[in-house]
């Protein structure tokens, strides 16, 4: 029989207590695996702060690039404004001029109106709660809210296909406004 050795004993042990593989295995999987979030949650916020909501890529970016949506948004725009803002987005006659009952013609989208001088969020907002929303009390607005009747993708598609519409120096001075406005 062997004696045993007790210094060799005494550092197995001591090697046992702190350095067992396993325990060391489970804190770098941990320690990694709490790096790899600090690095999802950094990048997710980048993506976030880079794509705000109506720039190119954003959640209410309206794309005129887009076919797929900028002929969904040509049916909406036939069904549901057409009958207001003209079927040549000419809008109506004398819209400048408050009516009688101090509501506004409807505007016309095309490039002789103003639609183009606001952001895409704010435009989608429009559409989406309404005229009387956007413009608050002291203001009586004939624009209908939209929110309940069509999808957040068919709003974003009436306003591609609005844009699809304008020359390109003004899509060009609209794509500045929506990046000042982010
Ligand atoms: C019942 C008439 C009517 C219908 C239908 C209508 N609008 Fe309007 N819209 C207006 C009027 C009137 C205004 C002018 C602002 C106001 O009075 O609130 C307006 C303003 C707007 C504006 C703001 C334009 C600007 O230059 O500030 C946008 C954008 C707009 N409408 C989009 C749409 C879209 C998209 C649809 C269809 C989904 C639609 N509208 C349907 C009447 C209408």
């Amino acid at each position: 029989m062997a004696a045993i050795d007790r210094r060799e004993y005494g550092r197995s042990m001591s090697a046992g207590k702190s350095k067992n593989p396993r325990r060391a295995e489970r804190r770098l999987a941990l320690m990694v695996g709490a790096a790899a979030m600090i690095v999802a949650a950094f990048v997710g916020a980048r993506l976030f702060l880079a794509d705000p909501a109506g720039a190119p890529g954003g959640p209410l970016y309206a794309d005129p690039q887009d076919r797929e949506l900028v002929r969904l948004g040509r049916s909406v725009y036939a069904q549901y404004c057409a009958d207001c803002h003209g079927a040549n987005l000419e809008g109506e006659a004398n819209w400048r001029a408050r009516r009688p009952d101090g509501t506004l013609p409807a505007p016309p989208h095309d490039e002789t109106g103003h639609t183009w001088h606001h952001p895409d969020a704010l435009l989608f907002q429009i559409v989406e709660q309404g005229g009387q929303a956007a413009a608050g009390d002291g203001f009586k607005s004939r624009m209908p809210a939209f929110g309940d009747s069509l999808t957040d993708r068919e709003i974003l598609a009436s306003l591609a296909y609005i844009k699809s519409r304008w020359p390109a120096a003004i899509r060009d001075r609209h794509a500045e406004i929506n990046a000042q406005s982010q």
